[in-house]
């Protein structure tokens, strides 16, 4: 079983996120755990202090040393990981690898920071994008659902077979359910064909396609075959059309 533990100042976010859809289901199946660790257990004072002012002065609060040590120490043997903006960007690739490291100790930061002397006590520091959150549980939460998606049993193979095709580097193609006719707007010909290698051939066109539009710097690292180059070219005249 994969266990994720959580310390934070808010445990109480995780009940319902660690009960909720796949991640709920992973659970009952004891594939894996969600174990948020109240940060506060790990204080001595009577108002349960985490966060002091910042030496030097300045605004806002930073984390205390002291609880942080004492609980990653009361959690030894975890791969620990410190959330912040300042950490690694989270990627698929990383987290394949965090997929392979449990117990996965993930570690919210809150306020403006934690003691830069409690930040050596961690494995490694992930971000989860190029923007401020208020603290790290939300960022928790991302990484719990990425990695759990490569948790073998979690998912299903129609699912896996979508997060592998960004493994590869490229989004994800345009999909449609029924109706056939929306608004105005009909599902592409290909697709109602039932040929199945056309249809694939679309798919991998249109995903090179919005690849390049959208994501240039994930195209410029794809390695293209020429069929790739062809469906490519294929996807570029339709749009054109
Ligand atoms: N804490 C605050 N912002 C964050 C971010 N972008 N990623 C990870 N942890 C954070």
């Amino acid at each position: 079983m994969f266990e994720f533990r959580v310390i934070t100042i808010f445990p109480e976010l995780f009940e319902s996120f660690r009960e909720a859809s796949l991640i709920g289901k992973a659970g009952s199946k004891e594939l894996l755990k969600v174990k948020p660790i109240d940060l506060r257990d790990f204080t001595d004072d009577r108002h349960r202090t985490v966060d002091d002012a910042p030496y030097g002065g300045g605004s806002g609060m930073v984390m205390k040393a002291e609880p942080i040590f004492k609980a990653l120490e009361k959690n030894e043997g975890c791969h620990k990981v410190l959330l912040t903006p300042q950490g690694a960007p989270l990627t698929q690739k990383i987290a394949h690898r965090l997929a392979g490291q449990s117990p996965l100790l993930l570690f919210c930061g809150r306020y403006e920071g934690v003691d830069e002397r409690a930040r050596g006590a961690f494995d490694e520091e992930i971000s989860i994008g190029d923007f401020v959150l208020n603290g790290g549980e939300v960022a928790a939460m991302a990484v719990i659902e990425v990695v759990s998606r490569l948790i073998p049993g979690v998912l299903g193979n129609s699912e896996s077979i979508v997060e592998e095709s960004f493994s590869l580097g490229a989004l994800e193609y345009p999909q449609y359910t029924r109706p056939e006719m929306f608004d105005g707007a009909s599902v592409p010909h290909v697709l109602l064909s039932g040929n199945h290698k056309r249809v694939q051939d679309w798919r991998r066109g249109q995903a090179l396609l919005r690849t390049r539009d959208r994501r240039p710097d994930l195209f410029e690292k794809l390695e293209l075959s020429q069929l790739d180059r062809n469906l490519l070219e294929q996807a570029i005249e339709d749009k054109d059309k």
